[in-house]
C-alpha cells in the first residue's frame, strides 16, 4: 500500500490505472470506514482511500481541533482491508492559497444538518469536489450513515457532472446498535453507556409507522421528549421521504428517519430506513 501526500505524487501513482475507486474519510477511523473499503474492493482494481480531516466542513467553534488524527493506525486498517493508496494530504496541499471557490450545494443542504451547522455541507461539497478532480475515480464509496451528506454528494456528481458513480454503503453499528463515528471516541463511559439509545428512538418510530402511524410530528415530538428528559440536547428529529429529504407525502413509500442529538460535548447522528 502507498501513503502519498501530494496531489502530484498521487497523480503520477495513478497515472494507467484503469478503474480507480475512491473512498473518501477524515481519518479515526473505524470498521464503518473499512466496510467502504471492502466495498470499494469490488468495484475496481484500485482501492484509493483519502484521510484529511476538512476544515471547511466544521463550523467555528466546531471540534476540528480536537479531532481525532491518527494516520499510523488508520494506515495499518487500511492495508488489512486491502486498501491500495492512501492520499492523506495536509492543509498546504489541499489549500495551498484560501479556497474563493467553493460549491454552492442544492436547498436541500440548508435543511436538517444544514440548519444546525450553516456552511457544513458547502465545506463538504467543495472538498469532495476538488477530491473528484485529483482522483479521477470511475466510483466513490459514501456511507448511508451520512444520509443527507450521500444526498448532497449525488446531486454533486450529477449537477457538475463529474461522471462518478457513486456508491452508498449501509451503517456498521457497535453491537448495542450505536452507529461507529470517528467521535464517538469523545464519549466518557457514562456517555457511551447511554448512546445507543438514539439508535432505539429511531427504532420506535420506524415501528410505529411501518405500522400504520402517519401523526410523523407526534411520534417526533414523543421521541424529542424522552430523549431529552434522558439528559440529551437534541439538534432534530425528523421522518422525510429518501428520493428528496422532504416531508413525506401520502404517496411516498422510501422514507427515512434521521437525527442528530448531543449527549455532553458529543454530536451524534443517525439515521434509519422505513419502506411503508
Ligand atoms: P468521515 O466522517 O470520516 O466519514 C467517511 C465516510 O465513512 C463517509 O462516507 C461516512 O458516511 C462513512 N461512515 C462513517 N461512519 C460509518 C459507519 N458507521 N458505517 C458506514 N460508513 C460510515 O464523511 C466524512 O468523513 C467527510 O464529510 C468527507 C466525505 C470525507 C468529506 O470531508
Amino acid at each position: 500500500m502507498d501513503v502519498l501526500h501530494t496531489v502530484a505524487e498521487l497523480r503520477d501513482r495513478l497515472r494507467g490505472e484503469r478503474a480507480v475507486v475512491l473512498v473518501p474519510t477524515m481519518g479515526g477511523l473505524h470498521e464503518g470506514h473499512v466496510s467502504l473499503v471492502k466495498e470499494a474492493r469490488k468495484h475496481g482494481d484500485c482501492v484509493v482511500t483519502s484521510v484529511f480531516v476538512n476544515r471547511l466542513q466544521f463550523e467555528p467553534g466546531g471540534d476540528f481541533d480536537r479531532y481525532p488524527r491518527t494516520l499510523e493506525n488508520d494506515c495499518r486498517m487500511l492495508e488489512a482491508a486491502g486498501c491500495d493508496v492512501v492520499f492523506a494530504p495536509d492543509e498546504r496541499q489541499m489549500y495551498p492559497e484560501p479556497q474563493e471557490m467553493v460549491v454552492m450545494p442544492p436547498k436541500v443542504a440548508a435543511t436538517l444538518e444544514g440548519e444546525f451547522r450553516p456552511g457544513h455541507f458547502q465545506g463538504v461539497a467543495t472538498v469532495v469536489a476538488k477530491l473528484f478532480n485529483i482522483v479521477a475515480p470511475h466510483t466513490a464509496i459514501f456511507g448511508l450513515k451520512d444520509f443527507q451528506q450521500c444526498h448532497v454528494v449525488r446531486a454533486l456528481e450529477k449537477q457538475l457532472n463529474f461522471g462518478i458513480r457513486i456508491v452508498g454503503a449501509p451503517t456498521i453499528r457497535d453491537p448495542d446498535g450505536l452507529a461507529m463515528s470517528s467521535r464517538n471516541a469523545y464519549l466518557t463511559r457514562e456517555e457511551r453507556a447511554q448512546a445507543a439509545a438514539l439508535q432505539q428512538n429511531l427504532r420506535r418510530i420506524k415501528a410505529l409507522v411501518e405500522g400504520g402511524r402517519r401523526d410523523y410530528d407526534a411520534l417526533v415530538q414523543g421521541v424529542v421528549s424522552d430523549l431529552t428528559a434522558a439528559g440529551w440536547r437534541v439538534d432534530y428529529v425528523a421522518v422525510r421521504n429518501r428520493s428528496a429529504l422532504a416531508v413525506p407525502g401520502p404517496g411516498d413509500k422510501d422514507l427515512v428517519i434521521l437525527a442528530a442529538a448531543w449527549l455532553g460535548k458529543t454530536r451524534l447522528i443517525d439515521n434509519l430506513e422505513a419502506d411503508l
